[in-house]
């Protein structure tokens, strides 16, 4: 099936984006997509070239441009894949310093899939469906938290101030997947508890195909 799951982002991709950011801590790395949601393609941390983010460096902080860390392309995938948008704080990435002293950058190329997002609260439910001859085929979900602004609302400070609960689950894709119609209980019950004392949301996107098209 993951052969199947690239060749169908493929189809659906539009167009790559590329979102880069000079490590400063003050500046997230921030991916945003107006329609559809976040797949990323590729992700490099360090510095290859002399031009990027060269701007106000002394040349000493510029010299080494075969300077990459690897295994950044996991932590944003995680973070980012099936949203609409994420932020990637940069102290989550720059340990361990894969080349100390040299002014580094993030940079992220994505593709922006058009699919259906949505978002259940913890203890709500999340129908997904589908037109007459379609299927579901779930893109991506997760069950944990990673954003205050979601899911907030009487909830006290301390249930949603953690937003590094990334928990991404193929539960969803399982349960869902080629069917026409679905629901799933966005719950521990289901999903078991990554980060308890947080209230959780299930965030997840799909789109629907038609077998027996293309
Ligand atoms: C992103 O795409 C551009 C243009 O194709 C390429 O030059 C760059 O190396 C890519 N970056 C990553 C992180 O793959
Ligand atoms: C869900 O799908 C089933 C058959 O797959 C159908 O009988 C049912 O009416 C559908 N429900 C909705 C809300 O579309």
């Amino acid at each position: 099936t993951n052969v199947c799951f690239t060749e169908i982002l493929v189809i659906l991709a539009v167009s790559t984006e590329t979102v880069t950011t000079c490590v400063d801590y003050n500046n997230p790395h921030y991916l945003e997509c107006e329609n559809g949601v976040i797949n990323v393609k590729s992700v490099f941390y360090g510095r290859t070239n002399k031009v990027i983010c060269s701007e106000g460096r002394p040349p000493h902080q510029l010299s080494n441009t075969e300077c990459s860390q690897p295994g950044t392309v996991n932590f944003v995938k995680d973070r980012c894949n099936g949203r609409k948008s994420c932020e990637i704080s940069l102290n989550d990435i720059i340990n361990p310093d894969p080349c100390y002293g040299i002014y580094k950058y993030l940079q992220t190329n994505f593709t922006c899939v058009p699919a259906v997002h949505l978002i259940a609260c913890e203890h709500s439910y999340a129908h997904l469906t589908c037109g007459q001859g379609e299927a579901i085929f779930v893109l991506g979900a997760n069950y944990g938290r990673q954003d205050r602004n979601i899911c907030y609302v009487s909830r006290p400070p301390n249930q949603v101030q953690n937003v590094y609960c990334s928990n991404p689950t193929q539960i969803v894709a399982q349960r869902c997947s080629w069917e026409r119609n679905c629901t799933i209980y966005a719950s521990n019950l289901i999903f078991g508890d990554p980060c308890p004392g947080t209230f959780k949301y299930l965030e997840l996107s799909y789109v629907c195909l038609n077998p027996l098209a293309g």
